[in-house]
């Protein structure tokens, strides 16, 4: 089946098939082989990138600035510092403004409402970089690391640790739910997703479930997955999830119940070394939070060059 995601927008997983998903991490995978040995593209040659972020970033920024250069477009950093979005101008005419200067724009921030709003009056493709409730370009980067190290994504089992009810547990569970990987959801009763989401996410064919039980919740686990336990804008809940989260944690002892020595670390990063994980686990072999880490940047390339790309 041909896949042509041109002009599309990347808001949210839920809006592809499992086809478009692989063509993405195909992409990736060949844009990352072709890095590797010296060749870049220009797929991208003479294209204006607007990069906006409500929220800090290492990674998210860094990986869509690189590239960028990468393929010859332009990069142009926006922090909510620089420019009036959603301030003294409404969004949806900071997004027909930037739609007539730029040929894409990513969005980092707090509402999920920002992002579709900037690609319903942009006229241009939109790149989702995170929202409180959405992260899915790190999903596509998690699911080529799964790859690179399982060759496949179908059958296998991710087990994520934490709050379960944040951005990074959302994406992975629609993720999942789309490429026909068992997702268990390993988190308090105060912290578990939201029903309306994983009723969605099951509707189209997900295998998901909410295990309280570290023991039991990891057996069969090939990757085991956790991020912070205070997102970014949630930081005076900081004490109070800490205390609530703290049985949570992902350590070594988990690893040796899951009965496969196969099994994957991985983190979104940042990671808060001593609370959602262990400097232990963090370190170790299994640990793939660097590769993770890179998988961004090939990632992200991929989602440009397909929906911008010559
Ligand atoms: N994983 C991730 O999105 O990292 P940044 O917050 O550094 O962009
Ligand atoms: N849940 C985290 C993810 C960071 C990449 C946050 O929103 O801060």
């Amino acid at each position: 089946m041909s896949v042509n995601l041109r002009g599309r927008n990347f808001l949210s997983l839920m809006d592809f098939t499992r086809d478009e998903i692989n063509y993405l991490l195909d992409l990736a995978s060949d844009l990352k082989s072709k890095k590797r040995a010296g060749i870049r593209g220009n797929t991208l040659a003479g294209k204006n990138i607007a990069l906006l972020f409500e929220k800090a970033s290492t990674r998210t920024r860094c990986a869509f600035t690189v590239a960028c250069n990468d393929e010859g477009a332009f990069p142009e950093f926006l922090s909510k510092n620089d420019i009036h979005l959603g301030a003294k101008e409404d969004v949806k005419d900071t997004a027909r403004v930037l739609g007539r200067m730029f040929d894409g724009i990513e969005f980092r921030g707090f509402k999920q409402e920002t992002v579709e709003t900037l690609a319903k009056y942009s006229g241009v493709p939109v790149w989702n970089g995170l929202t409180d409730t959405d992260h899915p370009t790190q999903v596509l980067a998690d699911f080529l690391t799964l790859r690179e190290n399982f060759g496949k994504l179908q059958g296998l089992k991710l087990v994520y640790f934490g709050d379960g009810r944040n951005n990074m547990s959302n994406a992975l569970m629609i993720g999942c739910a789309k490429m026909g990987i068992e997702y268990i959801i390993c988190c308090p009763a105060e912290l578990k997703p939201e029903k309306k989401l994983m009723d969605l996410c099951i509707s189209i064919g997900g295998n998901i479930k909410i295990i309280n039980d570290p023991v039991q919740a990891v057996i069969g686990a090939d990757a085991i997955y956790t991020d912070v336990w205070v997102s970014m804008g949630e930081e005076n809940l900081k004490e109070e999830r800490y205390k609530l989260l703290a049985p949570w944690q992902v350590n070594k002892n988990l690893f040796n119940l899951t009965g496969k020595s196969s099994t994957i670390f991985l983190h979104c990063l940042p990671a808060v070394k001593g609370a959602e994980v262990t400097e232990e686990v963090f370190e170790a072999g299994y640990s793939k939070v660097f590769d993770e880490a890179e998988n961004r940047m090939h990632t992200i390339k991929a989602v440009m060059v397909a929906t911008l790309g010559a």
